[in-house]
């Protein structure tokens, strides 16, 4: 099993219905990987995380990594996992806005452009891992 969490800046603000076709292709492609995982869209930034054999995680990333939708990213985390954490959940998904994100994540200012892609969230997949854990349970 390996898991990979990452950061990018989509590259133009994403409605609802921009949202929804991507998660509809995405939650397909990974149900036929059995890719499991949590994708949070705030500000103009996504925070992902997703999991599943090592096979199937580099499919999931090369479709990931060519889409032009997005730019920027950046890796926090990627490695060997022990288990799922999102076991039921082809892709599990929060819209969040910045007042919102301000009151969960520490030290953020809603004033601050593509939140997830901060030196310091970029280099605290910890707190990242956290605030995924976080989402997923409202959803
Ligand atoms: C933020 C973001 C998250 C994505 N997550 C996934 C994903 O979890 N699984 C996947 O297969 N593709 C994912 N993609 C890629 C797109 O779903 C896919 O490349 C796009 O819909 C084009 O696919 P198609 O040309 O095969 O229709 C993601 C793309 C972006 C921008």
């Amino acid at each position: 099993m390996r898991r990979i969490i990452y950061a990018s800046r989509a590259v133009h603000d994403f409605t609802d219905s921009d949202l929804v076709n991507l998660l509809l292709r995405a939650r397909a492609v990974n149900e036929d990987h059995h890719v499991t995982g949590m994708l949070v869209y705030s500000a103009r930034s996504f925070l992902q995380l997703f999991e599943g054999e090592e096979f199937d995680v580099e499919v999931v990333w090369d479709r990931i990594r060519l889409d032009d939708r997005h730019i920027d990213l950046r890796v926090l985390q990627d490695g060997p996992a022990g288990s799922r954490q999102y076991a039921d959940w082809s892709m599990g998904f929060e819209h969040v806005d910045a007042a919102e994100l301000e009151r969960t994540l520490p030290g953020y200012r809603a004033s601050v452009a593509y939140p997830f892609v901060s030196a310091e969230l970029v280099a605290r997949a910890d707190t990242a891992e956290t605030l995924l854990s976080l989402y997923a349970r409202r959803s």
